[in-house]
């Protein structure tokens, strides 16, 4: 049965329910759904983790992490309501047996509850899991769909390197077809990022110029404040290039630089941009130290408190090279992107959190004004992903009064001014999404291995070449200055971002 959303009666299963990003994340976007009452009439959420507990000590901690991380006004009512549907089972990831536990207890609770089998399992674990956890669910014929659907919402990050992600997906489609595996990208699920393609599709004005005729470079960044706190366990081994360039930014990246679909459908959007991820030009091992800066943040003094460098930080090898900063320089071998540099950068404990694509557009062919600009002749299309979601224009205007000096001006919308209500979370949206079975904004198996395809020579040329320098950089700071001698001209450099 549908409710008011073409939302089909549903379970959701959540392995990992007692971890991090179950609580801070799904738990809390779940709950907005049923705020919003985007629920269907039928629904629950089984957290399977491995903690031994009862139904009410689960739901108090459920309840506790709704506390915690929900940052909007609600009735006492509507987390009760919610809490109701909130059922646990104990279930260890790597305790085979435990899945016919599990079994039982969705078969029990889908017959008290007149809920059939469409389920949703969310692989909230650590990545070596995802494998034991699908196997398991195949042996028990958890994954199977004559009773109801079934989907697999796998976490990042997918694979380690191009050949473990191709065992991974090997791995899933013997108990799963691709319609049933959503590889999650939170940043696909952020409004911004799809409000790119509104920006780039709906509008006549921008389309003309979004080529190399007109844009000289294109930047995209994402910056954070934090360090990698109580996660250096996981982030060792991973760095910002598996972390945040392999998937995050180069889905962003696709979404910038993409065809305009013929249809607006998920295989449609989806083919375009995977062909953009294809189209990367492949940077060689040999020129890694030329057009990829490493960096990592190191003990600093701020506003008088000292933050750790991160080398100190827990569960990290005191003489770990990996890069908590990556500043790349890449192009898109294809017509509309032919030379045009596309620079990517990323790091933690930089002075701010922002995200943000710059389109730098060249300048007028004949610069009458030259000797008379306070900055350089460069305009600029900014799409600000985060904070204060928005798109500003830069350009030139006379300043008032004699002669013709010209300033940069800027003109900005700030998208927070369309609604007044809260811009939905990444994952509300990617969780209703997968629950209505629509997979545009999830990652498809080839993008993946596209993009891994690129980056795979980067991280084999640092494992290989431990004379590829990683360059220290100090906290609050916009990371090494060698990243700026990615850019040709002398007079480009990393844009500052404003808070
Ligand atoms: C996560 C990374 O996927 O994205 C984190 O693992 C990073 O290291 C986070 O901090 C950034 O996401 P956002 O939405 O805060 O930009």
């Amino acid at each position: 049965m549908l409710s008011k959303n073409n939302i089909e009666n549903q379970i959701f299963v959540i392995f990992g329910s007692n971890g991090d990003l179950s609580r801070r994340k799904l738990l809390p976007a779940i709950f907005q759904l049923h705020l919003n009452k985007l629920l269907p009439e039928k629904f629950v959420v089984i957290g399977a983790g491995s903690q031994e507990k009862d139904e009410y000590t689960n739901r108090q901690d459920v309840k506790a992490a709704l506390l915690e991380y929900t940052h909007r006004d609600y009735k006492q009512e509507d987390l009760d309501g919610f809490l109701e549907k909130v059922f646990y089972k104990k279930v260890h990831n790597q305790t085979d047996s435990d899945f016919q536990g599990l079994k039982d207890y969705i078969d029990k609770i889908s017959s008290d509850l007149q809920i059939p089998q469409n389920i949703i399992y969310y692989f909230s674990i650590p990545p070596f899991l995802y494998e034991t956890v699908a196997n398991s669910l195949v042996h028990y014929k958890l994954n199977e769909e004559e009773n109801g659907w079934k989907r697999i919402i796998v976490e990042k990050p997918f694979g380690y390197n191009l050949n473990t992600a191709i065992a991974l997906d090997q791995k899933l489609h013997t108990g799963f077809h691709e319609d049933q595996i959503y590889r999650i990208d939170h940043y696909l699920g952020k409004e911004t990022v799809q409000n790119i393609l509104v920006t780039r599709f709906y509008n006549g004005f921008f389309e003309p110029i979004w080529n190399r005729k007109y844009v000289d470079r294109v930047e995209i960044t994402a910056a954070e404040k934090i360090g990698v706190g109580d996660r250096g366990g996981y982030y060792d081994s991973s760095g910002a290039m598996r972390d945040m360039v392999q998937n995050h930014l180069l889905q962003v990246l696709a979404v910038v630089a993409m065809e305009p679909p013929a249809i607006f459908d998920a295989d449609s959007i989806r083919n375009e941009t995977v062909k953009v991820l294809q189209a990367m030009r492949p940077i060689a091992e040999q020129d890694v130290h030329k057009q990829v800066i490493r960096g990592q943040y190191v003990a600093t003094e701020v506003e008088g408190a000292m933050r750790k460098g991160y080398r100190e930080e827990k569960d990290v090898d005191s003489k770990s090279k990996t890069e908590t900063y990556v500043a790349l320089k890449t192009y898109i071998d294809n017509w509309r992107w032919g030379d045009v540099p596309f620079y990517i950068r990323t790091g933690k404990h930089l002075p701010a959190r922002i995200t943000e694509v710059v389109i730098h557009l060249k300048h007028a062919p004949h610069q009458l004004f030259k000797q008379l600009c306070l900055t350089h002749p460069n305009n600029m299309i900014i799409l600000r992903i985060h904070p204060d979601a928005g798109i500003a224009i830069d350009f030139g205007m006379k300043i008032p009064g004699a002669g013709y000096k010209v300033q940069n001006v800027n003109m900005a919308f700030k998208y927070a001014d369309l609604t007044d209500t809260k811009i939905p979370e990444a994952y509300e949206r990617l969780i209703l999404d997968a629950m209505a079975g629509d997979a545009t904004l999830y990652a498809r198996a080839d993008a993946v291995r596209a993009s891994w395809k690129f980056v795979d020579p980067i991280l084999n040329a640092w494992e290989n070449n431990p004379d590829i320098p990683v360059y220290f950089y100090e906290c609050n700071g916009w990371g090494p200055v060698e990243a700026n001698d990615l850019f040709d001209e002398d007079y480009n450099a990393w844009r500052e971002p404003e808070e």
